[in-house]
C-alpha cells in the first residue's frame, strides 16, 4: 500500500477550521505569502497525489490560485459523480472506500499519498491507514470549530519523532502511526 500522511495546521484546542470552515486564523491560509512555510513546500514536493474530503476541495477550489499546482488530486465524495464539477485537468472524483482507492492508487504507481481533510483523516485513520502525521499547532484557542481527530473507535497509539517549536510560537510534531499490523 502508499504510504499515507498528513501535515495540517490546528489550533492549539485541536480545531482545523471554525464552525463555518474559515481559516482567518491561520496565516498565510488566504494565498499570502508567508515568510516560513513549516516544512510545507518539502513535504509537497515529497508526495505524489493528494486525497481531500470533499469539504477540503470546495475550499481550495474556492481559492483565486488553485494551491495544488500539477500534483494529480483524488476527491473523495458519496455524492460522485452526482453534483462533483473538477476545476483542473489535475482533479478525478470517487466514492470508492479509502482502501479501494488506495489499491487504485497503489496500480498506478503512487508511493507517497497526502491526506487531507478532518472527516478524512479520521476515517483513514479508522482504517489504519495513515503512517505518519505532521500536526503544526498555531497559538490560538478557537474554543470551537471543525475538530481534527473525533471517535475512532479504538485507541490510536503513535510514536513520536520529532518536534520543533518556532520563533512565531507555531509547534510542529511528526508522528508515525502504529497500525498494529
Ligand atoms: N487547518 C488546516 O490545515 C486544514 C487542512 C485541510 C482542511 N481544512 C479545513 O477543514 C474543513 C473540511 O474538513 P471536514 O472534516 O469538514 O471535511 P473533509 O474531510 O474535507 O470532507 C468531508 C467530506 O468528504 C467526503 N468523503 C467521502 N468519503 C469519505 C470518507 N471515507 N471519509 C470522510 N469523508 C469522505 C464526504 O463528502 P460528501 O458529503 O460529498 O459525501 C464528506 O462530507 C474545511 O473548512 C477546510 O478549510 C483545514
Amino acid at each position: 500500500m502508499p504510504k499515507c500522511s498528513v501535515f495540517i495546521a490546528t489550533s492549539l484546542d485541536g480545531f482545523i477550521a471554525r464552525k463555518n470552515g474559515d481559516l482567518d486564523w491561520l496565516p498565510g491560509s488566504d494565498g499570502a505569502s508567508e515568510a516560513q512555510d513549516y516544512g510545507y513546500k518539502s513535504f509537497f514536493e515529497s508526495i505524489d497525489v493528494l486525497v481531500l474530503g470533499r469539504k477540503t476541495y470546495e475550499l481550495a477550489a474556492s481559492h483565486p490560485q488553485w494551491p495544488y499546482a500539477e500534483k494529480p488530486v483524488v476527491v473523495l465524495s458519496s455524492r460522485y459523480p452526482r453534483a462533483f464539477q473538477s476545476v483542473s485537468h489535475t482533479v478525478e472524483g470517487t466514492s470508492l472506500s479509502p482502501r479501494e482507492l488506495l489499491a487504485v492508487l497503489e496500480s498506478r504507481g503512487s508511493r507517497n499519498v497526502y491526506v487531507d481533510g478532518g472527516r478524512t483523516i479520521q476515517s483513514f485513520l479508522r482504517d489504519r491507514l495513515i503512517d505518519e502525521m505532521t500536526l503544526t499547532r498555531v497559538p490560538v484557542l478557537l474554543g470551537e470549530g471543525i475538530a481534527l481527530f473525533g471517535a475512532i473507535g479504538r485507541d490510536v497509539k503513535l510514536r513520536h519523532v520529532s518536534t520543533t517549536a518556532f520563533p512565531s510560537g507555531f509547534v510542529q510534531s511528526k508522528y508515525e502511526v502504529d497500525n498494529g499490523v
